[in-house]
C-alpha cells in the first residue's frame, strides 16, 4: 500500500514540521491545494490533496521538484556516486551548474542542501551558492524508495517557477485551499533582490496582504503562517487569527532551538 504522507527531501529554513498539527486542523479536504512559497513542502507532503500547484521563485529548487517528479531513479543514482566528504562538498559547490543537465543540477542542489551548514540556502552577489560544509552528520540522504514515493506524490502536481503574486492571480479559483508560508520580511531587502530573488522585503509583504483580499473575493480559502510581529497585527484583526507558540529550528542544532510565537491567519 502506498503511504499517504511523505517526508520532504530537502532541509529548509522555516520548514513547518512543528506546526503541522495546527496547520492540519485548518485543512478542509479542498479539491485543490496551492502552495506558492513551497520551500521543502512540509505541509504538502504531509497532506494528500487530490490536486495541487506548488511554486517558488527559486529556479534551482523548482528544477529539483521537476526532476524528483520525472526522473527519481536517475537522480538517486547520480547522488549515490558522489562521495560525502568535505573536499568533495567544496568541489561540488565550485562546479558550474549552468553547464549541467537538469538531473545533474538537481543532484548538485540536493547534495549541497543535505551537507551544508544548517540546510541554509544563500548565494553571493554572483548568485553562487556559498554556504559552508556542515559536517557529514548534517546529511541523511533520502533512499531510493523515498525518491520513488516522492515522485509518486508529485504526479499530476503542477510545479511553477513564479513569483507568488503571479502564481495566485493566474491560477486561483473557487474552492482552492492556499497555504502561504513566506520568508520573514526584512526592511531594505529590495536591494539584495538584484542578486537573490528569494529575498523577501516589506514591500512583498504589502503585496501579500492585497492578495488575501483577492483570494477571499474568489471564494477560495487561505492559511497564512508568519512570525508574530507588529506588521501583521492589522491583518490579524481583519481575518480569523490565532497566535501559537512553536519551536523554531534556528541553527539546526537542538541547543539553538527557540520557542517563538507565530501568527496563523486565515479566512477559514
Ligand atoms: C519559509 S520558506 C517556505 C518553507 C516551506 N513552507 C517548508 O515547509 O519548507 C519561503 C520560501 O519562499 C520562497 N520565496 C521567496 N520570495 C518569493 C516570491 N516572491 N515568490 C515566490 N516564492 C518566494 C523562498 O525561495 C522560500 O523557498
Amino acid at each position: 500500500m502506498i503511504e499517504k504522507t511523505a517526508k520532504p527531501f530537502l532541509r529548509w529554513a522555516g520548514s513547518k514540521k512543528k506546526l503541522l498539527p495546527i496547520l492540519n486542523s485548518y485543512w478542509n479536504n479542498a479539491d485543490r491545494y496551492i502552495e506558492p512559497f513551497v520551500g521543502s513542502a512540509r505541509f504538502f507532503f504531509h497532506l494528500n490533496p487530490q490536486s495541487a500547484i506548488l511554486g517558488d521563485i527559486n529556479l534551482d529548487l523548482i528544477n529539483c521538484y521537476n526532476v524528483v517528479k520525472t526522473k527519481p531513479l536517475e537522480l538517486y543514482k547520480k547522488l549515490e556516486l558522489i562521495p560525502r566528504d568535505k573536499d568533495t562538498y567544496y568541489s561540488v559547490r565550485n562546479s558550474d551548474e549552468k553547464a549541467m543537465s537538469h538531473v545533474d543540477q538537481a543532484a548538485r542542489f540536493i547534495y549541497l542542501n543535505r551537507l551544508c551548514f544548517n540546510g541554509l540556502y544563500r548565494t553571493n552577489q554572483q548568485g553562487k551558492f556559498n554556504v559552508p560544509f556542515g559536517g557529514i552528520k548534517a546529511g541523511n540522504f533520502p533512499t531510493k524508495e523515498d525518491y520513488l514515493h516522492l515522485s509518486d506524490k508529485l504526479k499530476g502536481v503542477k510545479i511553477l517557477n513564479l513569483d507568488f503574486e503571479k502564481l495566485i492571480i493566474s491560477n486561483v479559483k473557487k474552492g482552492d485551499f492556499i497555504y502561504l508560508d513566506p520568508p520573514y520580511a526584512v526592511k531594505n531587502k529590495r536591494i539584495f533582490k538584484q542578486y537573490d530573488p528569494t529575498n523577501f522585503g516589506t514591500e512583498d509583504l504589502e503585496r501579500l496582504f492585497s492578495l488575501l483580499d483577492y483570494i477571499n473575493s474568489k471564494n477560495a480559502k487561505f492559511l497564512l503562517s508568519y512570525a508574530f510581529c507588529e506588521e501583521l497585527e492589522e491583518q490579524a484583526s481583519k481575518w480569523n487569527s490565532e497566535v501559537v507558540t512553536t519551536q523554531r529550528n534556528i541553527a539546526g542544532f537542538a541547543s539553538k532551538r527557540k520557542k517563538e510565537k507565530e501568527f496563523i491567519i486565515s479566512n477559514i
